[in-house]
Formats: structure tokens, C-alpha cells, sequence
């Protein structure tokens, strides 16, 4: 009897892929929401909150008739709901408020991490994982940390948003298309973040050819400071929408095995010179997660910037005591 499957999960026909979200707040209802109306996969939002998963998967599934997609959507407080999930994101954790760095978040968010990463490892040992939850850099690093996974299934979300909104800036600046602007931005996910300036194109045309020196420095330096800017504005919380829509990239890359090249957070064994750390890089990303890191040609000054950003990422995980 097709009761018998009303729920898909349950149903041995279950075609979809399973997708579980690690906190259901405003990144988390972004994700469930544009993941189940595409139809990526079948959602399960995991939450603390009682009620807060179930009620905001459920009011999302009454409207999925309205966009035509039969993808589930469902939540739990219980981590043994997430089995069998292809892929993870975990937004778990507090944002930052005005006033406040991504850093500031680490004593919180790591005791936070400690228990997600356990219930992940326990219940979905076999998810292509992408991270979220700031201090971007060491709550990767933690969550590899604890959860044993290997590296090119622990990824995290943070390059590929300051990419996106180094390109919006661009693209507003010249009065052209989103779709035609490249841009690359690396290091670690704060305000030493590298955004390299000479791999940003205008369908392929450098922008130093069409944006004066002095306007570029100043968009370089929005774009470092693009996450507070939103922070400072919403006075309750950072931004969802646009870091959602940048992990919903990478979880369809690996979903539908499309070899992407995003900056992402991706753990370096002698990469760029870096042994053990989590930062920001070009990496291909497709079936097998991070499928490998692309190492770019940088000038004396970019990689001065980078070594920078990586020292400050390790002076940060330094202070993880696990
Ligand atoms: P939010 O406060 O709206 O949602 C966080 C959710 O985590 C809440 O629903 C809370 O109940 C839940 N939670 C708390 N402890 C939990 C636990 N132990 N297990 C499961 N869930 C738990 O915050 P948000 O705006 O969705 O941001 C989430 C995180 O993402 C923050 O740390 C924020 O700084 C970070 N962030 C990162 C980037 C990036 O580029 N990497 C961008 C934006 C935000
Ligand atoms: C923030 C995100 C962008 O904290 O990391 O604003």
C-alpha cells in the first residue's frame, strides 16, 4: 500500500539523496528550504530547540506544493534521525553580534562542535561533511578533529562566500553581470582573508584593466569587512542568506559529482606550505569531496598576505584544547 511509504525515508524506492542540517536557525531555514524546494535531496533538520526542527520543516513541507517539490523535509531533536545522510551541514552555534569577531565565538562553539562532531560520527559516519559554524576555521579543524573523518569528506564553507561577495561588488562597480565575474579569496575565513586581486576577471579580462588601483583596494577592503557590515546593520545576528546559498554550491557538487573549483576551507598536508591547518584554498570538488587542492602561482606579496592569514588561523587553533 503506498501508506505504507508515505514517508519517502522510509520507502526502499527513496531515489533522493538525504541531506541533514545541524542547526535550524536562520543559515539552517535557508538550507532546508532552498535543498528541498531544488529538490537536492531529502531534508532531516537537527536542532536542540524542541520543536524547532519539526515546526520549521513542517511549515516548509505545507508549501512545497506550491513549488512543485516532493523532496521530504522533516525535523528531530534525536541525532539517530540523521542516519544514512549523504551529505551534512552544521551551522550549530551562536553568530556574532555588533561588536563581536568571528573569534569570539571559539569557547562557545567549540564545546558546541565537540558534541555535533560526536553525533555525527556516530550516526552518519559515511556524510560528506561541510562546516559552518564560525570560527570557520577552527570549528573545521575541530570537527575533523573528533570525528576521525578523512580530510576530503570535511569541508569548510567560507572562501567560496567572501569569493561571492567580492564578485557582487565587482559587478556593481562596473555595471555588469554577476555571471561574468570571476573571483578568488583564500586564507582564513576573517579579516586576514587574501582575496587576490589578480585572478578576478571580467569574462577573462583582468580587473586591473578596468577598475583603477585605488577603487580595487577599496572593494578589496569591503570585501574583508562584508560579514560585519551585515552584522552591523542587523544588530540580532550575520549573515544567512548568501553563506546558505554558498554551501548549498558545494553540497551539489559533491551530490551531483560536479567537479567545482570553490575557495573552501580544506585541510593542507604541505599544500602552500601549510601542514595540519584548515584554510582557505582553491580546492575540486565533485564525488569524492574534496577531490584535491589546486595550488596558484602567488606573487611575494600574496604570499606574504597568505602565510599572514594561516599564521593567524593557528595562533587560533592553538587555543582548541580537545
Ligand atoms: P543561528 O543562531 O540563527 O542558528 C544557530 C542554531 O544552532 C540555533 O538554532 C541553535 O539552536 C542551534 N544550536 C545551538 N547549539 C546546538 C547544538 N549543540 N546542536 C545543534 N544545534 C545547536 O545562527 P546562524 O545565523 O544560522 O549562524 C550559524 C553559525 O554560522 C554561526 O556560528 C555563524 O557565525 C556562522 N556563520 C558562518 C559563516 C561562514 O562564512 N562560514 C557565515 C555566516 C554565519
Ligand atoms: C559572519 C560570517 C560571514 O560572521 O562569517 O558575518
Amino acid at each position: 500500500m503506498y501508506s505504507d511509504y508515505l514517508n519517502p525515508q522510509e520507502s526502499p524506492l527513496a531515489m533522493r539523496k538525504k541531506i541533514a542540517l545541524i542547526g535550524g536557525g536562520n543559515i539552517g531555514g535557508i538550507l532546508a528550504e532552498n535543498a528541498a524546494y531544488r529538490e537536492l535531496g531529502d531534508v532531516m533538520m537537527f536542532d536542540v530547540v524542541e520543536g524547532l526542527p519539526q515546526g520549521k520543516t513542517l511549515d516548509m513541507a505545507e508549501g512545497a506544493p506550491l513549488v512543485g517539490s516532493d523532496a521530504s523535509l522533516r525535523g528531530t531533536n534525536d541525532y539517530a534521525d540523521i542516519a544514512g545522510s549523504d551529505v551534512v551541514i552544521i551551522t550549530a552555534g551562536l553568530a556574532r553580534k555588533p561588536g563581536m569577531s568571528r573569534d569570539d565565538l571559539l569557547k562557545t562553539n567549540l564545546s558546541i562542535m565537540k558534541q555535533v562532531a560526536e553525533g555525527i560520527r556516530d550516526h552518519a559516519p559515511e556524510a560528506f561533511v561541510i562546516v559552518i559554524s564560525n570560527p570557520l576555521d577552527a570549528m573545521v579543524y575541530t570537527f575533523k578533529e573528533v570525528s576521525g573523518f578523512p580530510k576530503n569528506r570535511v569541508v569548510g564553507m567560507a572562501g567560496i562566500l567572501d569569493s561571492t561577495r567580492l564578485r557582487s561588488f565587482l559587478a556593481w562597480e562596473l555595471g555588469v553581470s554577476v555571471k561574468d565575474v570571476t573571483a578568488l579569496v583564500l586564507g582564513g575565513h576573517g579579516d586576514t582573508m587574501v582575496p587576490l586581486v589578480r585572478y578576478c576577471t571580467v569574462a577573462g579580462v583582468p580587473i586591473s584593466q578596468l577598475i583603477d588601483a585605488q577603487r580595487i583596494d577599496e572593494i578589496v577592503e569591503r570585501t574583508k569587512g562584508a560579514g560585519g557590515e551585515v552584522v552591523a546593520l542587523l544588530k540580532t545576528g550575520s549573515a544567512f542568506v548568501s553563506p546558505a546559498l554558498s554551501a548549498l554550491e558545494m553540497a551539489e557538487a559533491y551530490l551531483l559529482d560536479k567537479k567545482r573549483v570553490f575557495a573552501c576551507a580544506c585541510l593542507c598536508d604541505g599544500e602552500y606550505g601549510v601542514d595540519g591547518l584548515y584554510v582557505g584554498v582553491p580546492c575540486v570538488m565533485g564525488a569524492g569531496g574534496v577531490e584535491r587542492i589546486l595550488e596558484v602561482e602567488l606573487n611575494d606579496q600574496e604570499r606574504k598576505q597568505f602565510d599572514a592569514s594561516v599564521e593567524h588561523v593557528r595562533t587560533l587553533v592553538g587555543q582548541i584544547d580537545l
